[in-house]
């Protein structure tokens, strides 16, 4: 086992996480850790772009228009504001470090495109392969940096607190972290910690996320006693490429934004008749309308068509989809490209303040598995990579000032395995997996009914016992931590759905078809056994 000792521990090399530690002082010693390789969360695979207030035909009161009515009526004001009105200025820090975004055809400005529930073209993007552009320049600058270390294939595990520890007050110490290379589960100890883990949405069978979107974060920090919010509002995104290989590939809003429609297999247009927006509706009512349409005619997949605009504006805005969607024989430039909704964002998340900090002292969230308030019932497309930027930076500003006031001074125990054998069966993990993620995409998707909820929660129920009977016994792995906290969170997600008895924004359910006068959030708050 090793004790590694920082200033700052930052979980999570995604955009939140990087930009926090880059805006830490040099003189602040900080760790990195991703539980896969860099590109492992869902920052490396945005598509879109970034949505920011540039154009002078547009303001930020438009902006946080758009964003509180995509919100259903749920999002805070004041953190929305406090997020648009951030939007130049996080774009002019991309920018700084080197973030290569597409011109516009005038050269001196940067191109906007536009998506679903905005009311003007304000998304700043590198083509169609935004995520990667931000992602590789932020650990091109990390690397550079002598006060940063980044750890790969480190998987934390479980947060330190002095509580845990049986020690006064309640403080975030660290984690333990299980290095997937050797299999020591090494203590990394720090003044602050930061939570950058992203989302949850592989709790769901389909899912344009990769495999590590477990909600890690939000367990960690739910087991060490901060609240959480809003776990009933999953963002399913409505157009992913729907082929048998395709798999969790998603097809950008931003085609929708140039011109792309969407189709029935007979091949006509429907949008209009569930959103006077048609096609460029926010994104809870186009993924309804399409799960609406597909049950209606047994469909598997609808069609998104933009093959009437010219090939070479295809190939110039959208590169990447185009090559990626012709790998699957399929055209787009000559051809309706086949897509399903599919599991996207995770709205809500660990409650945070306007500098991020959380319920617990020294221990910050930031980016998706954060609750800021931002995204309502609904996120408005691209405000996630921007919140990832502002909150990254306030609570860099908010860890600046307390840097010497904290002192460190806890002994931390080893990690102990001294009761647990090498598992048997690990095809009870697998089991487990499959089976919470089918459940919960039948029983907690994208039309809930309180019946469907009650099953889930039944299941639920059971799989963790099984789980904890497992973690209790065997030896612990990547994949025991993933399921142990996608568990976790799908029961956050069931009991949220359960508490809101109206539709509103994406939680949609036919026991409660309408929307309550008064919006509130769901707050859950975790009772700590020692
Ligand atoms: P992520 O980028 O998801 O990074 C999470 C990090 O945490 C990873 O490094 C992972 O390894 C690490 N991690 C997780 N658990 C652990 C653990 N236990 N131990 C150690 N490390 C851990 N949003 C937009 O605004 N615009 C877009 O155009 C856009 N397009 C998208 C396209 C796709 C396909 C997807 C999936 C999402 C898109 N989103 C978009 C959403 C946006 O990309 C994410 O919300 C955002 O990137 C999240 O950033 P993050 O830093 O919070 O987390
Ligand atoms: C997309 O490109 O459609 C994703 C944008 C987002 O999730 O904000």
């Amino acid at each position: 086992m090793q004790q590694h000792q920082y200033d700052a521990l930052v979980i999570g090399s995604g955009a939140a996480g990087l930009a926090v530690a880059l805006n830490l002082p040099e003189t602040t010693r900080v760790a990195i850790l991703s539980k896969g390789d860099l590109s492992a969360g869902s920052t490396y695979w945005a598509q879109g772009g970034i949505a920011a207030v540039l154009d002078e035909g547009d303001s930020l009161n438009n902006h946080l228009g758009d964003t509180l009515s995509a919100g259903a009526g749920l999002c805070n004001e004041q953190a929305a504001r406090f997020t648009v009105s951030h939007g130049r200025e996080s774009i002019e820090w991309l920018i700084e470090h080197g973030v290569p975004f597409s011109e516009a055809s005038n050269q001196t400005n940067l191109h906007l495109t536009r998506e679903g529930g905005h009311s003007h073209r304000r998304i700043v993007h590198a083509a169609d392969a935004t995520g990667r552009a931000v992602s590789t320049t932020l650990i091109n600058r990390v690397r550079q940096k002598n006060n940063i270390d980044l750890y790969q294939d480190q998987i934390a595990i479980d947060l330190i607190t002095t509580q845990k520890l049986g020690l006064p007050g309640n403080r975030c110490l660290g984690a333990y972290v299980l290095n997937q290379a050797n299999e020591s589960v090494d203590v990394f100890k720090a003044r602050f910690v930061i939570l950058a883990t992203g989302g949850a949405s592989k709790v769901y069978l389909y899912t344009s996320n990769r495999d590590g979107s477990s909600g890690d974060g939000i367990a960690m920090a739910w087991r060490a006693g901060c609240r959480v919010a809003n776990m009933e509002f999953n963002q399913f995104h409505p157009t992913c490429l729907y082929h048998p290989q395709a798999k969790s590939f998603l097809i950008s809003e931003a085609v929708r934004g140039e011109g792309g429609q969407l189709l029935l297999p007979d091949g006509s247009r429907f949008m209009t008749r569930f959103d006077e927006r048609g096609e460029l509706a926010p994104r809870d009512i186009v993924a309804r309308a399409i799960d609406h349409e597909m049950k209606r005619l047994g469909s598997d997949c609808l069609y998104l068509d933009i093959s009437h605009r010219p090939r070479a504006f295809i190939l110039d805005h959208f590169p990447n989809i185009h090559e990626r969607c012709l790998k699957y024989g399929i055209d787009m430039s000559q051809e309706p490209i086949p897509v399903v909704p599919a599991a996207h964002y995770t709205c809500g998340g660990i409650m945070v303040n306007h500098a991020g900090r959380t319920d617990l002292n020294g221990l910050y969230a930031i980016g998706e598995c954060s609750f800021t308030g931002l995204h309502g019932a609904n996120r408005l497309a691209s405000n996630s990579l921007l919140e990832c930027i502002v909150f990254a930076q306030s609570a860099a500003r908010d860890i600046c000032q307390q840097l010497d006031t904290i002192a460190d001074t806890h002994d931390i125990p080893a990690w102990d395995a001294s009761q647990v054998t090498d598992s048997d069966e690990d095809v009870v993990i697998s089991h487990n997996w499959d089976e919470l993620r089918r459940f919960m995409w039948d029983y907690v998707g994208i039309v809930r009914t309180t019946k469907r909820l009650q099953r889930a929660s039944h299941r639920i129920k059971l799989l963790q016992q099984e789980i904890h009977d497992f973690y209790s016994n065997y030896k612990i792995s990547s994949d025991l931590i993933e399921l142990r906290n996608l568990a976790l969170v799908a029961e956050l997600i069931i009991r949220s759905a359960m508490k809101r008895h109206e539709s509103r924004g994406l939680h949609f359910t036919l026991d409660y078809p309408e929307t309550l006068p008064v919006a509130t959030d769901t707050v859950l708050t975790p009772t700590l056994s020692l």
